[in-house]
C-alpha cells in the first residue's frame, strides 16, 4: 500500500471528501438560503476528471472516499463515477467508498450503489414530523426520504442517520428520533450547526450545543463512551436502553481538529484543506494541464504541505455572520 501523505502537523491524510455537485433538491434552513446561486455547469470537473483526481489521491494513500454535495445523487450520471471508483475497492487500494445523501433519490439508486461496492451510507434526516420536515428542507417530502432509507436497508446498505441539532426546532424530538433510528438498526449522529455560508437567517437562534443535549439525554438514558471510530469526526456513545450507537459531532463545543485526517475536493476541482479555513489549491488547472499526473501530483503534495491546524468556528452574539463565506454544500461537509 502507498505510504500516506503527512501534513505539517504530523497528521496522515487518508480520507478524501468529494462534493460532486453544489446543487441540491432541498434547501435546509441551516445549510442554504432559499434562493441559491449555484455554480454554472462549465465550471464543473467532468466525471472523468473527478475520477482522475480521486484516483491520484488513492495512489497517494487515501483509504476512504466519501461523495457528498449538495446532494450527490442529483449529479447527472453520478453512477458512472461511482462504478468506476469501485475498481479501487476491488484492487484493495481503498477501504471504503461511501456517500452522504439526503435520501431523496435513494429509492432509485440503492441497489446500484450496493452493486458498485458501497456498503455504508450516511443519510441526513432532522425530523420524523412531515410538516417540520417540509419546513426545515423548505419543500422536501418526508415519505420520499423514508422510502429511500427503507430501500437502502433492503439493498443491504448499512445506514447512519445524520441529524443537525436545532434549538427549539427538532430539540424536543431528538430522543424519539434516536429511538426510531436504533429501532430500525441504524446508528445516528447529532451535529452542531457550523457557521458556513449565508442562510437568510440568524444561526445563533438555531445553535444548540451538544454538551447540553447530552446532559438532557443522560437524565433518562445510560450513555457509555465507546472506543468505536469510523475515521470521521464523531465520538460515539452506546445508549444502554436502545443498545444503539449515538455519535456526536461537536466542532464548537469540543474541537477534534488535532486528529483530522481529511481534505475536501469541490465539484470545480478546488481542494480545501480544512472545512473552516479559506486555504485552497486549484486542482482543476493541474488536472487540465497535462494528460499525465505529474503536475496534479505535485499540486496535491504542495496543498497537503500547507494544511492548516484547524477551524476557528465560533457561534455567539458577537459573531453574526458566517465564519466562512462558502456553503457546506460546496465544500462537502
Ligand atoms: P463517518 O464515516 O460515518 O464517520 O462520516 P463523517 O462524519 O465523516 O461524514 P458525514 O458526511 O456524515 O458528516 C457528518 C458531519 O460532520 C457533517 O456536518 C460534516 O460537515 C461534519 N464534518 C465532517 N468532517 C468534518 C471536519 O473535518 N470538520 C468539521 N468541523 N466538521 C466535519
Ligand atoms: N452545519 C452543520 N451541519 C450542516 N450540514 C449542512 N450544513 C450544515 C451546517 N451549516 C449537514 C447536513 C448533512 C451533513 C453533510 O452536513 O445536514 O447531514
Ligand atoms: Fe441539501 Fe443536505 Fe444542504 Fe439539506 S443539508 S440543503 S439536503 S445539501
Amino acid at each position: 500500500p502507498a505510504t500516506p501523505m503527512i501534513d505539517p502537523f504530523g497528521r496522515a491524510v487518508t480520507y478524501l471528501r468529494v462534493s460532486v455537485t453544489d446543487r441540491c433538491d432541498f434547501r435546509c434552513v441551516y445549510c442554504m438560503s432559499e434562493h441559491m446561486n449555484f455554480l454554472p455547469k462549465p465550471e464543473l470537473l467532468t466525471l472523468e476528471e473527478l475520477d482522475r483526481v480521486c484516483s491520484a489521491f488513492i495512489a497517494k494513500g487515501v483509504r476512504k472516499l466519501r461523495l457528498t454535495g449538495g446532494e450527490p445523487l442529483v449529479r447527472r450520471d453520478v453512477m458512472t463515477l461511482i462504478r468506476s471508483l469501485g475498481r479501487h475497492l476491488e484492487s484493495g487500494a481503498l477501504d471504503e467508498l461511501t456517500l452522504t445523501t439526503n435520501g431523496s433519490q435513494l429509492a432509485r439508486y440503492a441497489d446500484d450503489l450496493h452493486a458498485a461496492g458501497i456498503r455504508r451510507i450516511n443519510v441526513s434526516l432532522d425530523t420524523l414530523n412531515p410538516d417540520l420536515f417540509a419546513e426545515i428542507t423548505r419543500w422536501g417530502r418526508l415519505p420520499q426520504v423514508l422510502d429511500g432509507i427503507a430501500a437502502a436497508k433492503r439493498a443491504g446498505l448499512q445506514i447512519k442517520i445524520n441529524t443537525v441539532a436545532l434549538k427549539g426546532v427538532n430539540e424536543a424530538e431528538l430522543p424519539s428520533l434516536i429511538e426510531w433510528a436504533h429501532g430500525e438498526g441504524h446508528d445516528i449522529t447529532l451535529i452542531e450547526t457550523m457557521p458556513m455560508g449565508d442562510i437568510d437567517g440568524d444561526r445563533t437562534e438555531q445553535y444548540l450545543p451538544l454538551s447540553q443535549v447530552r446532559r438532557a439525554l443522560a437524565e433518562s438514558w445510560t450513555l457509555d463512551e465507546m472506543d468505536f471510530r469510523t475515521g470521521g469526526p464523531a465520538r460515539y456513545l452506546r445508549v444502554k436502553e436502545t443498545s444503539g450507537k449515538l455519535g456526536l459531532i461537536t466542532p464548537l463545543t469540543h474541537n477534534f481538529c488535532e486528529s483530522c485526517n481529511r481534505v475536501r475536493l469541490t465539484c470545480t476541482g478546488t481542494l480545501y484543506m480544512c472545512l473552516g479555513q479559506e486555504d485552497a489549491a486549484d486542482l482543476r488547472s493541474a488536472v487540465r494541464a497535462s494528460e499525465t499526473d505529474e503536475i496534479l501530483n505535485a499540486a496535491i503534495d504542495e496543498a497537503i504541505g500547507r494544511k492548516p491546524k484547524g477551524h476557528d468556528f465560533i457561534i455567539d452574539r458577537t459573531h453574526k455572520g458566517p465564519a466562512v463565506p462558502r456553503h457546506m454544500s460546496l465544500t462537502g461537509g
